[in-house]
């Protein structure tokens, strides 16, 4: 079979994923750019991974640098387009930083996960970045949801039963935000 990238992609985008921000300092300002390539990859260690096309500026300023997950709210659809490249007013993008030894992170947030750098391997046209886990903070709320090239809302899925059997609940004793 001929893989034509543009329908690969166009299939690739039926598989529906959250959408962060993924940002790092540059030396002189922070940069983030929108990354839907997100994945938990291991608890122990606590291990992450984002996928950056070579061509981005930031797959250029991670490399042996901190950086942080900023995961993204159903309402900042907007703040996905600006760090997709459609700039938007400064004023909606707000960093914070709280430990200058981290990348700096996204106010309003639904979770920001904070990672050293720990390896990064290729990844064809891209690059992968796995980073160690240093501190995650959870704002809650409802996710922004990237599907078949658009940004919207979670919906009615939201509200459905969890699986039990996932181990992903937080009815499990190991799940890192139950009480
Ligand atoms: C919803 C969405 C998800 C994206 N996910 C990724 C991704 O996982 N990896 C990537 O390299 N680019 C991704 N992009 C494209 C980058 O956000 C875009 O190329 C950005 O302009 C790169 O910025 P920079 O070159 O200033 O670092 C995504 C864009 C959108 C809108």
């Amino acid at each position: 079979m001929r893989i034509d990238p543009r329908m690969l992609r166009t299939c690739l985008g039926h598989f529906a994923t959250g959408v962060t921000v993924v940002s790092c300092d540059t030396g002189d300002a922070p940069h983030g750019a929108t990354v839907n390539s997100f994945t938990a990859v291991s608890l122990e260690p606590p291990l992450v991974l984002v996928a950056l096309d070579r061509r981005t500026r930031l797959a250029g300023y991670m490399e042996g640098r901190p950086f942080t997950v900023n995961v993204l709210g159903s309402r900042q659809g907007g703040v996905a387009r600006h760090f997709a490249g459609t700039a938007m007013a400064a004023d909606s993008v707000a960093w914070e930083r709280p430990d200058l030894d981290l990348a700096p992170r996204l106010a309003g947030a639904l979770a920001t996960i904070s990672c050293r750098p720990w390896h990064v391997y290729d990844g064809g046209d891209h690059r992968l970045f796995l980073g160690e886990v240093a501190h995650f903070d959870v704002h809650g709320g409802e996710p922004l949801v990237f599907y078949r090239g658009r940004l919207g809302p979670l919906g009615p899925a939201h509200q459905a039963a969890p699986w039990l059997e996932s181990g992903d609940g937080p009815e499990l004793s190991w799940f890192p935000f139950s009480a």
